[in-house]
């Protein structure tokens, strides 16, 4: 009888981590112009049930290439990098959720190492954009990551911990579902290095980062993506671990070439 139940858990663990869509989201960061929103476009991606793919270029861009995908039908999907902790108002060069919404983004960066480093992005304030988000029918990649020093004191955990709690408080409180976010583990030391995090370190995180989120609803719909210098060398093996949801990818998705050889294979 015990085996017959642990066999049903398995069976049901396998199946729930395989019903989470893939997702490859191309961050192009301050990069990339009309041309390459057209090479994007024009290009025949896989189309897979399993298989989500979202680029994210800057927002200025995201209204033509919405256009460019829909002329091409094209399955890429449109993210933005970045959103306004506002919702309306006398706030000068800001873009809302909405607008980002009205623009074709489906799905937005927040938190991203570069904001919270350059841009004063706190974790309050990443709770905040993610509320606006949801409420726009956007759904929030809210990125996540330690520094080296952190890693190297054995912080990793305790930091993302940290990142962590005011969104979880937010997702409990409004009983949002799991599957309507993506978190993004991104270590800085990872980020723009040619050093990405070993399969095993990843998978350690993101064990962890869903264990954090087990009281908040459909946990197991909840995709947690790796980002920090994902290429075609090594997404296989990164995405073959059981809690790595899909990639974040920055440099390598500048270009056609390389962004296609780091697609998954199913
Ligand atoms: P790289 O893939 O260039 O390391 O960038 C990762 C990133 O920051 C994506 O958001």
């Amino acid at each position: 009888m015990y085996v017959l139940v642990a066999l049903v858990n398995i069976a049901t663990r396998f199946w729930v981590m395989h019903m989470r869509k893939c997702l490859i989201a191309g961050n192009w960061k301050l990069n990339g112009d009309h041309t390459l929103c057209e090479q994007f476009a024009g290009t025949a991606f896989p189309t897979k049930p399993s298989l989500d793919i979202v680029i994210c270029p800057p927002t200025v861009l995201l209204q033509s290439m919405h256009q460019l995908v829909k002329k091409y039908s094209n399955c890429l999907h449109l993210g933005a990098q970045d959103v306004s902790v506002e919702a309306q108002g006398a706030y000068t060069g800001e873009i809302s959720a909405k607008m980002l919404h009205e623009a074709g983004a489906q799905y937005c960066i927040i938190g991203h190492s570069e904001r919270r480093a350059n841009f004063a992005e706190t974790n309050e304030k990443v709770a905040i954009k993610m509320t606006h988000l949801l409420k726009a029918n956007v759904s929030p990649i809210i990125c996540v990551g330690e520094s080296r020093e952190a890693r190297e004191q054995q912080q990793t955990l305790a930091v993302i911990e940290a990142q962590l709690s005011p969104i979880k408080a937010v997702l409990q409180q409004q009983a949002v579902s799991c599957a309507q976010i993506v978190i993004g583990y991104e270590p800085l030391w990872a980020v723009g290095s040619d050093r990405p995090a070993s399969p095993e370190q990843a998978q350690q995180v993101h064990q962890h980062i869903r264990q954090l989120m087990t009281d908040v609803p459909d946990v197991d719909a909840l995709r947690i993506i790796y980002g920090g210098s994902v290429t075609a060398h090594n997404s296989a093996a990164l995405l073959a671990m059981p809690d790595i949801d899909g990639a974040l990818v920055g440099g390598a998705a500048l270009s056609i070439d390389s962004f296609l050889g780091l697609l998954p294979a199913v």
